[in-house]
């Protein structure tokens, strides 16, 4: 997505840089060590963009769950015990009745208050970690990562889709997959950025 729409790359790289005090001759491994708790606090517009790119791509895309016995919805449809439902968590973060006119837009703008702060939402509309009782107990975690990772990356190095006319298409399992991978060309932002290879497994 950041590809898709390099304004809001930029946008992301610049809270990045601003939110570490990152100089224009700084190294990746300085902005790596100026990610803490503070620093990652002020990234709200990229928690922002992360949270808008999941509501579109959600890494679970559709789940299923056994009904442990008879009940009725509040909308009053009645489900006896035993039987399957299951939710599509790529549909619900496209439908319009949920999201408005423009749910099929990448806006990560939609989740920020008039502060620029990201404001919460249910976990029963955004589904993308499932809800109730049995949440992810995951997703701080998964979150904090997702951060870490992208300030890194972004405010580092500038991202280009390899080809920009390749069109990702999904292969649906139990997670997400881009069918056949997506290429990027990562360039770096300043003269210190070091190799990527050195932070990835
Ligand atoms: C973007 C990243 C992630 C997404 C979208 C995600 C999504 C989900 C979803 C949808 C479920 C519900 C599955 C079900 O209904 O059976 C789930 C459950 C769970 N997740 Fe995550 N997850 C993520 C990352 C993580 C991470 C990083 C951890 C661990 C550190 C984690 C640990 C768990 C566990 C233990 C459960 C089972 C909870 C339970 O059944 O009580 N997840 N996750």
């Amino acid at each position: 997505m950041v590809c898709k729409h390099p304004d809001i790359q930029e946008k992301i790289a610049q809270e990045v840089r601003e939110a570490t005090n990152l100089k224009d001759n700084s190294s990746i491994d300085e902005l790596a060590d100026n990610l803490t708790e503070e620093t990652l606090s002020k990234m709200q517009y990229l928690v922002a963009a992360l949270t808008e790119t999941s509501r579109l791509y959600p890494a679970v895309p559709l789940n299923a769950k056994v009904c442990s016995s008879d009940d009725t919805w509040p909308d009053g449809f009645s489900v006896k015990k035993g039987d399957i439902v299951g939710y599509h968590a790529y549909g619900m973060g496209r439908m319009k009745y949920i999201w408005g006119d423009d749910a099929e837009e990448f806006r990560p703008e939609r989740w920020l208050d008039e502060n620029g702060l990201v404001q919460q939402e249910s976990s029963f509309k955004l589904i993308v970690f499932s809800a109730g009782p049995r949440i992810c107990v995951g997703k701080e975690f998964a979150y904090r990562e997702m951060m870490i990772f992208s300030a890194v990356l972004l405010g580092s190095y500038i991202l280009k889709l390899r080809d920009e006319n390749k069109v990702a298409n999904y292969r649906t399992k139990f997670t997400h997959h881009i069918d056949g991978g997506l290429y990027v060309q990562a360039s770096p932002r300043f003269a210190n950025a070091s190799s990527l290879r050195r932070y990835m497994p």
